[in-house]
């Protein structure tokens, strides 16, 4: 047998949990509701809807027999509902197609509507002490942590990894004891957050703590791709100088010395003449520029423009003409910075 598996083993008798209202029976009905009750909700929320699902269902003829309405009634509040639909018919099937017996087979038992592997395997070995690894999320992180398994476990190549340790971990006896060490373990004390380690059987030979990396694991699910926005940055030239604005103080770049924005598709020449009663003509354009933020990514499509006249009203107080020495001692955000470096020689 596995260190592993023997560590866990002799932990879940000393330590484990005893006493819930779906062990110490083989009754593979008994123990196939509450791991469907288990699979989305935290034992303190099952224990009272299980004895009284137990009581009015206590058998599968009679939860086959039942109205689906009935059966949905005893689950009102415990949400994912198609989790009481599946588990009626899954009675409704074992009622024909197996003579009204559980199935004592793990492939019989996984066809079963509801009844993913974990969840098969789950029963096979608390009812019928047969060797079938389990892998739910509780266990996931016991084995990314333990094993430094790197990656997020929803990604089918992560997931097939964890698939492979959890056969390769699994006893050939003691099946109860180890299940419910795992889920016990993940439970307890390889918790999600503030995990207590220094209580863990498994302290001496885990990957996580030995390397300082068990907040680490198991990595996140990947945020979703960072929205881009895309803005035009007019560089308003005239001879040696360049218009430069103060950004608002709150939001990006708050207070910095930055170009004039248009939206992408707004007419630049109209606009500087509305905004700043300047007339002015396209200048060759220049590449586009990327700017990583936090929570999105800018992309700068940068228009220079030479002006022609300036109204001798247009003054204002929140924009300044700086020659480009000073420009570049200014306050500036580092994409507008990179602009004014790479300022193509207009003539
Ligand atoms: N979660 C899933 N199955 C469980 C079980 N048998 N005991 C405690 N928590 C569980
Ligand atoms: Fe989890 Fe900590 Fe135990 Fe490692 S030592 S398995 S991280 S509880």
């Amino acid at each position: 047998m596995s260190d592993f598996a023997n560590i866990v083993i002799h932990w879940q008798q000393q330590h484990g949990r005893h006493d819930l209202p779906w062990q110490n029976t083989r009754d593979p009905y008994a123990i196939w509701v509450s791991e469907i009750m288990l699979q989305q909700t935290q034992v303190s929320a099952v224990i009272g809807y299980y004895r009284k699902f137990m009581q009015r269902f206590p058998d599968i003829r009679s939860l086959a027999a039942a109205d689906e309405d009935a059966v949905l009634q005893h689950w009102s509040g415990l949400g994912y509902y198609s989790r009481a639909r599946n588990l009626h018919s899954a009675a409704q099937i074992i009622m024909d197609a197996h003579d009204g017996r559980f199935p004592a087979h793990f492939e019989d038992i996984v066809k079963l509507p509801g009844i993913g592997r974990s969840t098969a395997a789950a029963i096979a070995s608390f009812a019928f002490d047969q060797p079938q690894p389990i892998l739910d999320g509780n266990v996931k992180r016991v084995f990314a942590r333990h094993f430094l398994i790197e990656g997020w476990p929803g990604l089918p190549k992560v997931e097939k990894q964890l698939w492979q340790l959890a056969e390769t971990l699994m006893p050939q006896t003691g099946m109860v004891a180890y299940t419910q060490g795992l889920m016990d373990l993940g439970a307890t004390l390889c918790t999600r957050s503030q995990p207590k380690c220094s209580d863990c059987p498994l302290l001496q030979s885990c990957g996580a703590f030995a390397t300082n990396r068990v907040k680490a694991l198991p990595a996140p699910k990947p945020r979703k791709a960072i929205p881009e926005k895309s803005v035009t940055m007019l560089l308003l030239l005239d001879g040696d100088q360049i218009l430069l604005e103060k950004r608002p103080s709150s939001g990006i770049w708050g207070g910095l010395w930055s170009l004039p924005e248009i939206t992408q598709g707004t007419d630049a020449i109209n606009h500087v003449r509305e905004r700043f009663g300047i007339e002015a003509e396209l200048l060759q354009p220049m590449p586009m520029l990327k700017h990583a933020f936090t929570h999105f990514r800018l992309h700068i499509t940068p228009q220079p423009m030479r002006v022609a006249g300036h109204a001798a009203a247009a003054h204002q107080t929140a924009s300044v003409w700086l020659n480009r020495a000073d420009a570049s001692g200014a306050a500036l955000p580092t994409p507008v910075r990179t602009l004014l470096n790479n300022l193509p020689e207009y003539r």
